[in-house]
């Protein structure tokens, strides 16, 4: 049976850089949204930037900049990043939008009419030099049972007291370094009490909750729930609260149902019933992933809005723990602090990827990331291990076979031994026992993968990678390459690796999704979905083998935590200042079938050459990896050829020929211009000649 499944990721804040900490959740997330969709579930993973409150607006302040420019641009850095790691959501929105206005607007209008809200006077420490009130993270003092100096507003990091900020002794506003004075302002809050009976059985409802987060919530619960105070007063960056001027959601109240923004935002652009989602009778699965961290927001106050708000309830919360580099908190000062980026830049993200799965299980421990260990596990299993399979077979498929796999792994002949015995040769029998266990795994790697046990799906996939591993020692292909004889049953060996390889390609698809394409090429097939495992490859021609994966070099995860260390204090950024060169108004939107028309390819310069007579031209001979296309193009002014040669760019491969002055034009590269030069586009590190750009 197909399953209707919507997936999210927490929403990360906008105020700040993706680091490998986030990274946990959002390839946690994605490969189990990968193999959902493998197995052709109807599968959706959206996720947004958490965009509101005072820290976002305070930032933007800083930086010279409003609160939008500063969303549009972080919006920007985190899906550059996400892509990066190949985390591929359905839709990454954004809480500012006019979707989350409504629903936030429709969800509180239910609330109110239930009588829900409610309005207090609070009293509350406020900045009187900035003219705001402060939360409690934003006053420092010193700890009232321990004095301990420098302690935020809500608990103390040296004796672990939890106290309010008003106890703090000597406080100032980590703004203005102003006395924080004690004001009283009116706010709207939430009856969460009258929700206790509905989140004790929620919250208990099998299948919900991990049992160490329902053992979390009962302890909540037991200690009896306050009403949630859900208005903060301006100034404050988010939605004013409707008939309550001066008042503003607090950014927990809209956050989280910026899940079903985007969602909304998603199912209009694909034409998909969002109703169907979300109604309270509602058949599709719900998914939240999240970090220990936010449980309580996702575990009573999210459940609570909903029920109370007649929608339906999420159909589980998978809570993760922290991440720990060589077993301690993230730490700027030991350069452990690393960003997505700077990740990036110096590693493969499938590492990553496939140490966090190996690490990954589903109870709430926090993870560690252990440097060394990293570089020795990934280069174990996956080089000297896995791709090692197809490295040793296909060279002789390629060689002595012309490229083509045999037509069947089983030898039928029987043969009758010395004392008469009818037998089927050993070769036969191992071969016909490993693709039966390769095969017979497809089921339990798969429950591994649905219960979010990955490092139990990774140890099954590699102890089925060391029996392959084994027959190779075994079989000695390279010996039996020496024997004329035994050619077909080189053929056989070679064409059984090349399709446990394959197999065992599909069990690890959902961790290495480029790796996986990659894989896909090599062998000359179509995307790879969960039931290939149970066929096979036969009597089919594959490609060259060209390495799949290097190893992991050491110095370079040095040279990552050397760069780490460099960036002690983040550099406010510059203020964005007016550019200097035009910019062009935003053309006319088009559908994505107009879009999907253009075909726009990677392509290498593999030469380029100055056109006689030409003022402007240059003659570029580009490389779509299987073909060649000949280019005038216009870019003379800003490149020299011999600058150009090797390069990787962006063309228009399907752009109808131009016979030109001279000679015939096959296509276009992609350049930007505006203040007078010309830039043609480059794609990131790996992207090869003939991959298709969209
Ligand atoms: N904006 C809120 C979530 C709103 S959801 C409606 C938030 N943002 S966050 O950027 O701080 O964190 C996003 C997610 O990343 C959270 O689930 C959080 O637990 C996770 N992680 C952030 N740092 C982490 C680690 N160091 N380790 C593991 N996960 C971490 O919370
Ligand atoms: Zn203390």
């Amino acid at each position: 049976m197909t399953r209707k499944i919507l997936v999210t990721s927490a929403l990360p804040y906008a105020n700040g850089a993706i680091h490998l900490g986030h990274l946990v959740e959002y390839i946690q997330t994605d490969i189990w949204v990968r193999f959902q969709k493998l197995r052709g579930h109807a599968c959706h993973y959206v996720c947004a930037d958490d965009t509101h409150g005072t820290a976002i607006m305070l930032r933007a302040e800083k930086e010279g900049i409003t609160p939008e420019a500063l969303i549009g641009r972080v919006h920007g850095e985190h899906l550059r990043d996400f892509t990066g790691f190949h985390v591929a959501f359905d839709n990454y929105y954004s809480t500012n939008s006019p979707e989350n206005r409504t629903f936030a607007y429709e969800i509180y209008a239910k609330l109110k009419a239930k009588g829900k809200i409610v309005k207090k006077i609070k009293s509350q420490l406020y900045d009187p030099e900035k003219e705001m009130f402060l939360a409690d993270r934003f006053v420092k003092g010193e700890c009232p049972k321990c004095n301990a100096k420098d302690q935020y507003g809500d608990n103390c990091e040296v004796c672990g007291a939890t106290y309010s900020p008003t106890e703090l002794k000597n406080p100032v506003s980590i703004y203005s370094g102003a006395t924080p004075v004690l004001r009283d302002t009116e706010n709207l809050f939430f009856k969460l009490g009258d929700c206790t009976d509905f989140l004790k059985t929620w919250t208990n409802t099998p299948g919900k909750l991990q049992p160490e987060a329902a053992n979390k919530m009962q302890e909540w619960l037991e200690s009896g729930l306050n009403d949630w105070d859900i208005s903060r007063d301006a100034p404050y960056f988010g939605f004013e609260i409707p008939d309550e001027p001066g008042k503003y959601f607090y950014v927990w109240l809209d956050a989280p149902v910026g899940y079903m923004s985007s969602h909304k935002n998603l199912c209009d652009r694909l034409g998909l019933d969002f109703d169907s989602y979300w109604n309270k009778d509602s058949s599709a699965e719900l998914h939240h992933f999240i970090g220990k961290d936010i449980l309580t927001f996702h575990a009573l106050f999210w459940p609570a809005i909903l029920e109370t708000a007649d929608l339906r309830t999420p159909s589980a919360i998978h809570v993760h723990g922290m991440l720990t580099v060589n077993g301690v908190k993230m730490s700027k000062s030991r350069g452990t602090f690393i960003t997505a980026e700077s990740y990036l830049s110096h590693l493969n993200p499938e590492w990553l990827r496939y140490y966090y799965a190996a690490k990954l299980s589903s109870t709430i421990e926090d993870i560690d990331l252990n440097l060394e260990d990293f570089a020795a596990r990934v280069n174990s299993d996956l080089i000297g291990k896995y791709v090692n399979i197809a490295s040793r077979a296909a060279g002789f498929i390629s060689k002595r076979f012309d490229g083509k796999l045999h037509s069947s792994l089983k030898n039928d002949e029987l043969y009758k031994t010395q004392n008469g015995d009818i037998k089927i040769s050993d070769l036969n029998v191992l071969i016909n026992d490993l693709c039966y266990n390769l095969q017979q795994a497809s089921e339990e790697i798969a429950d591994h993968y649905e219960n979010r046990e990955y490092s139990r799906a990774i140890r099954k996939i590699m102890s089925l990678t060391d029996a392959i591993n084994q027959f190779v020692d075994g079989t000695k292909p390279w010996e039996m390459a020496k024997h004329p004889e035994q050619q077909d049953d080189l053929h056989r060996v070679c064409s059984f690796l090349i399709n446990a390889f394959r197999i065992l390609t599909i069990y690890l698809k959902p961790v290495l999704p480029q790796l996986a394409s990659d894989v896909e090429a090599f062998l000359n097939i179509a995307p790879l979905q969960w039931s290939d495992s149970q066929s096979l490859l036969l009597n089919h021609t594959i490609n060259a083998y060209s390495h799949l994966m290097v190893r992991i070099d050491p110095k370079s995860i040095d040279a990552m935590i050397e760069e780490n260390k460099q960036t002690l204090e983040p550099t406010a950024a510059a203020p964005v200042a007016a550019p200097s060169y035009d910019i062009p108004a935003i053309a006319e939107t088009c559908s994505i079938d107009d879009f999907m028309k253009v075909d726009l390819r990677i392509a290498r310069i593999a030469d380029a050459q100055h056109v006689e007579g030409a003022e402007k031209l240059l003659q570029l001979t580009l490389d779509l990896g299987g073909e060649t296309r000949n280019v005038f193009a216009g870019i003379k002014s800003a490149y020299k050829p011999e600058d150009l040669i090797g390069k990787h760019t962006v063309m228009v491969a399907n752009l109808a020929p131009r016979k030109m002055k001279f000679g015939l034009s096959e296509g276009m590269v992609l350049a930007a211009s505006g203040d007078g030069g010309l830039y043609i586009l480059e794609p990131h590190e790996g992207a090869k000649p003939g991959m298709r750009v969209k």
